[in-house]
């Protein structure tokens, strides 16, 4: 791999340092049309184009019958691709079946919930992963193209199939044989104990205690640890899966190998899957319409990021997919409009992005995608808005390639873990009240909004260097989450944990001897009862610190805790709840332990968020943002990068203090001002230390 000691982290491919510019390219579909298949390469260098990801859905046209494999068509495309200086993210084509697999072996086809299996060749994605016959077929075909292209100069690594988890019911097959993998799986987590088994998951209950292992079906709704478990079983497959293609390939290639993350984050445990990979990725598509709901989307894909690069903090991930255009499945069909595309592209390489890709190169003539944006659209001229946007882009990246292996620096986290989200699934039991990915995105916005670096963890992550930790909804506590929580405020974390947090264990039974559990110690409190307010109800408080707003009010819920060791900053005044609190600390080693003990507003949560910042001494990547202005951070070891996105239709002028700046793309010197136009976007560099 390649390092350089001007840069923080080591490239994500191999060869010099770059941002890549690309995305999927899908030349099976074009193999009757030659004269497109060579335009293509020219048309990337014009578009300054320098990664493809290809093969993604290509295995029928790689193997078209069993043991038989075309491999002239994709050699040609890998010569002509390097020719053009375009490297190649070569696929493991399992996201697709061809026909024949399924047709001589309908075992390959996941079965849906109802038990009905999915018929053979429908759809994508969605193939039984504990098939044998599918996983010999697939480490078949990877080996053979890892052998065959190991050695192209073209290849930059790896793109681990596509979207694992996508379309319908995740990953989930209830065939025969993954309901037997779920049973073992089982015993192996029990030690082989059905007793223990009963205990953890509380079967006593209206008499569902297992009397042998073979009773366990997933589905009974009143047993929610079964189906909690059901989940990270098969969340566990996707991993194993994942892991046995990369295992194929690397039997020839030590190259760096991703799988693309997708939507919600919410289809299996990403954090398991980020255990093989060697770079994080995500496809990410943002909708936006011109109207006030376009910053909500902007930042629910910053979190989204943020918490695909938790699984490997710091480092530089790659945005696999995004659209240059409009994705066809959009409920509006509104054209982004000029520099909409180019500001939300840098904001992900703000965000660590090494490279902006594309779903796709070139839109095909049929299947359901063919009027999803892509570069180029069908056969159609290529002297278009959005060409000539997608090429400008593709310069401007190239200039800003001293940002290509730069640190994301976040002093500060914000956990969100697919086990609580998935547990409040299950819950039969407070229903309306946030979900945590929710609770989580509301926590991170201010953080964000204040420009401060912040990465989303999971519950398994070490959360040492943190200065700053929000908890906001794990309702299920890992193990040794609370022991990692007390570590970072011993070395000096503040550490905030809401109310619709530790209220069960990791089988969804209650915490043991009542709310918060094991954190009742270092919180300094434990629980009694917990109110949900009604949507147009809300409880005055007594706010002498000023730790909210200028005008705070308990909203949705009121967690009524009693002080056993901790000061309460905030208590609720007036009625039922008069004199409860609302917000205690409890001091632990060189930080503290702080405790929400009720829902708040939007504006009183952001005022807290940045007063426990300042306690954290947490530092912005710029002071003083106005409203609406992004402003991200990456680091090279001898200068900082900021990137500053103006996600909206106002100017809005950006303080630079310190001197010193220059935009990074021209290397222009920049004064300490820089006014941004609507949607604009700048990057500008600053030397560290300052001389
Ligand atoms: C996903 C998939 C692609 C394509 C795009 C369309 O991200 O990975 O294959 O279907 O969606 O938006
Ligand atoms: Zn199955």
């Amino acid at each position: 791999m390649n390092t350089d000691p001007q840069r923080s982290h080591p490239g994500i491919i191999p060869g010099p340092y770059r941002l890549l510019h690309g995305g999927d390219y899908n030349p099976e579909q074009w193999l009757h049309r030659p004269e497109v298949l060579e335009a293509d390469p020219v048309l990337m260098r014009q578009a300054g184009v320098n990664q493809a990801s290809v093969g993604i859905f290509a295995w029928a046209a790689l193997e078209p019958e069993r043991d038989r494999f075309t491999w002239d068509w994709l050699d040609r495309v890998m010569d002509r691709l390097h020719a053009a200086g375009v490297g190649v993210l070569l696929a493991t084509p399992s996201a697709a079946r061809p026909r024949w697999l399924a047709e001589a072996h309908p075992e390959v086809m996941r079965t849906r919930r109802d038990g009905r299996p999915i018929p053979p060749g429908e759809m994508r994605h969605n193939h039984c992963l504990s098939s044998p016959v599918l996983r010999e077929r697939i480490a078949l075909v990877d080996c053979k193209i890892a052998e065959r292209y190991a050695g192209h100069p073209a290849l930059l690594g790896w793109h681990i199939s596509n979207e694992f988890g996508g379309d319908e019911d995740g990953a989930r097959c209830y065939c025969a044989r993954c309901l037997a993998g779920f049973r073992d799986w089982l015993r192996v987590r029990y030690h082989d104990d059905l007793g223990a088994l009963n205990l953890a998951w509380w079967t006593g209950f209206w008499s569902h205690q297992y009397g042998s292992w073979d009773q366990i079906r997933p589905g009974d709704a009143s047993i929610e640890a079964l189906n909690l478990n059901w989940q990270r079983y098969t969340s566990g497959l996707v991993a194993d899966f994942c892991a046995a293609e990369i295992a194929a390939v690397r039997r020839h290639s030590a190259l760096p190998a991703t799988t693309n993350f997708h939507g919600n984050l919410a289809h299996y445990d990403h954090g398991e899957v980020a255990a093989h990979l060697d770079l994080m990725s995500y496809d990410s598509y943002p909708s936006i319409e011109g109207g006030p709901g376009d910053m909500g989307q902007v930042h629910w894909h910053a979190w989204a990021v943020d918490a695909v690069r938790g699984h490997a903090p710091g480092r530089p991930w790659l945005l696999m997919e995004s659209c240059p255009s409009l994705p066809q499945w959009h409920r509006t069909q509104r054209l982004k409009r000029p520099g909409v595309h180019r500001a939300l592209s840098l904001a992900m390489v703000g965000h660590g992005s090494d490279g902006v890709c594309y779903f796709q190169w070139r839109a095909g003539r049929g299947g359901m995608e063919k009027l999803h944006g892509a570069v180029l659209m069908q056969d159609a001229p290529h002297d278009t808005r959005v060409f000539r946007e997608v090429a400008a882009l593709g310069d401007e990246l190239a200039r800003l390639g001293a940002v290509a292996g730069s640190a994301v620096p976040a002093e500060a986290a914000v956990l969100w873990d697919v086990h609580s989200e998935w547990a409040r699934g299950w819950n039969s039991g407070l229903r309306s009240l946030p979900f945590p990915a929710e609770l989580s995105q509301g926590w991170h916005r201010p953080l964000w909004q204040a420009g401060i670096g912040v990465d989303v963890v999971d519950g398994t992550r070490s959360l040492a260097g943190y200065r700053l930790v929000i908890v906001p909804g794990l309702f299920l506590l890992r193990p040794g989450l609370v022991e990692r929580l007390q570590q970072a405020a011993a070395a000096g974390a503040q550490i905030l944990i809401d109310g619709l947090s530790a209220w069960v264990d990791d089988d969804m039974a209650c915490v043991a001897g009542g709310r918060p559990g094991p954190l009742a110690g270092p919180l300094g409190l434990r629980c009694e009862e917990f109110d949900q307010l009604r949507s147009d109800e809300s409880v005055a408080v007594e706010d002498g610190g000023g730790w909210l707003s200028a005008a705070p009010r308990v909203r949705g819920w009121i967690d009524r805790v009693h002080p056993d060791g901790c000061e309460v900053l905030v208590r609720a005044v007036g009625g039922f709840h008069d004199g409860w609190p609302v917000l205690t600390r409890k001091v632990c080693g060189a930080g503290a332990m702080w405790y929400l003990a009720a829902g708040l507003a939007a504006e009183d949560a952001a005022a807290l968020t940045i007063r426990l910042a300042a306690i954290a001494q947490v530092q912005p990547a710029l002071p003083g943002l106005p409203r609406g202005v992004i402003a991200r951070e990456r680091r090279q070891p001898d200068c900082r990068f900021v990137f500053l996105i103006n996600p909206g239709d106002e100017p809005a002028t950006v303080e630079l203090p310190g001197g010193g700046w220059s935009d990074a793309a021209s290397g222009a010197v920049i004064g300490a001002r820089l006014t941004l136009g609507a949607w604009d976007a700048r990057v500008v560099s600053q030397r560290c230390p300052l001389p």
